[in-house]
């Protein structure tokens, strides 16, 4: 049993922060930000704006994509490492937000930037033993919850926002989530982790060599577990942390960069947003066609890292 792509929808908050505007407020440069990250500007959720909010409008225009409704969906999984309440999970609420009404179950998964791999991940695995019919998978962060604003090394990077895609069952295992590989090492857990005051502790220049190596480790070895080359794969789709950290690993996995979808220039790095709304991006603007194969790796917090094959 495999699955095929039905649905996606995205959701970014109405406020954009350009690096113009944070020029304004602390010691840095739009120089700066774009040379070293690529990024111009990241959407911010308003004060009371929540993670499930973003995550509900995500869904919602998933659901009217795939031409579903939220009863045609069997289990909600989201990406967050940022959501306001300890619990239920984002993945009970939206399906409470969005009228469900046959008691279907929702959880979350907390994979830092790789979040929305590790959901794929389950989902893959739930469709091969059959468990379910139609997953939704939903990657939703406030970063900006956690931004410093007297650390500018960490407060231009990050954005808002939520992405959703839905998965139904299918007997072809060449269609939707394809494969997935999810990998984990806390023993670098002090390089990048939140902290207890609701901050972003990051060793910048450490994490960076770490993404440059292993985010094309987990995409290499998911196109040689599936038989494949670069020129084999339409698009490739990366977590978006940094221009230079996207096109360095594309380069050492032999990837043009034509084939390469980029976003962090307009969303800056939503962590397990990223990939889902970089996916439904690219699907908006006719950059992705049906049918085509798609490469989905991710780095991030953990250290946790990770890269899934999707044609979509
Ligand atoms: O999401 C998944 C995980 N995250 C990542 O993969 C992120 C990985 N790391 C990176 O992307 C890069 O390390 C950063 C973009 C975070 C930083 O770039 P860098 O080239 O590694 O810079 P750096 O941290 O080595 O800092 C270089 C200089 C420092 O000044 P000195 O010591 O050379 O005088 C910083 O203080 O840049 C300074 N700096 C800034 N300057 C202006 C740091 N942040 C800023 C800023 N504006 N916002």
């Amino acid at each position: 049993m495999g699955s095929r792509l039905v649905g996606y929808g995205s959701y970014l908050p109405e406020k954009i922060m350009t690096n113009q505007d944070f020029e304004r407020m602390m010691d840095t440069s739009d120089e700066w930000i774009v040379q070293r990250t690529g990024m111009r500007q990241r959407h911010f959720a308003a004060d009371n704006e929540t993670v499930t909010d973003m995550a509900v409008m995500a869904a919602q225009r998933a659901l009217d994509n795939a031409n579903l409704t939220v009863d045609d969906i069997d289990l909600v999984i989201v990406a967050t490492t940022t959501s306001e309440l300890d619990f239920p999970s984002v993945g009970v609420q939206v399906l409470g937000a969005l009228g469900a009404t046959r008691d279907q179950p929702g959880f979350d998964v907390r994979g830092a930037c790789t979040g929305y791999i590790y959901a794929l991940h389950c989902a893959r695995a739930f469709f091969a033993a059959g468990m379910h019919r139609r997953i939704m998978i939903i990657g939703a962060e406030k970063m900006s919850r956690f931004l410093d604003w007297n650390d500018r090394s960490t407060a231009v990077l990050f954005g808002d926002g939520a992405g959703a895609l839905i998965f139904e069952h299918s007997t072809s295992s060449y269609s939707g989530i394809i494969d997935t590989v999810i990998m984990g090492d806390g023993k670098c857990f002090d390089m990048l982790h939140g902290t207890s005051d609701h901050r972003i502790s990051m060793n910048g220049p450490e994490t960076y060599k770490k993404a440059v190596t292993l985010m094309p480790e987990a995409a290499q070895y998911i196109m040689e577990h599936a038989g494949i080359t670069a020129e084999n794969v339409d698009w490739i789709i990366p977590h978006q942390a940094n221009l230079r950290i996207i096109q360095s690993g594309a380069g050492r996995l032999g990837f043009p960069l034509e084939k390469i979808i980029v976003t962090v220039d307009k969303h800056a790095n939503t962590s397990g947003a990223s990939g889902v709304l970089a996916m439904a991006y690219a699907f908006d603007q006719g950059i992705i066609k049906k049918g085509q194969l798609i490469l989905y790796p991710a780095f991030g917090s953990g250290l946790t890292w990770g890269a899934s094959l999707i044609r979509v």
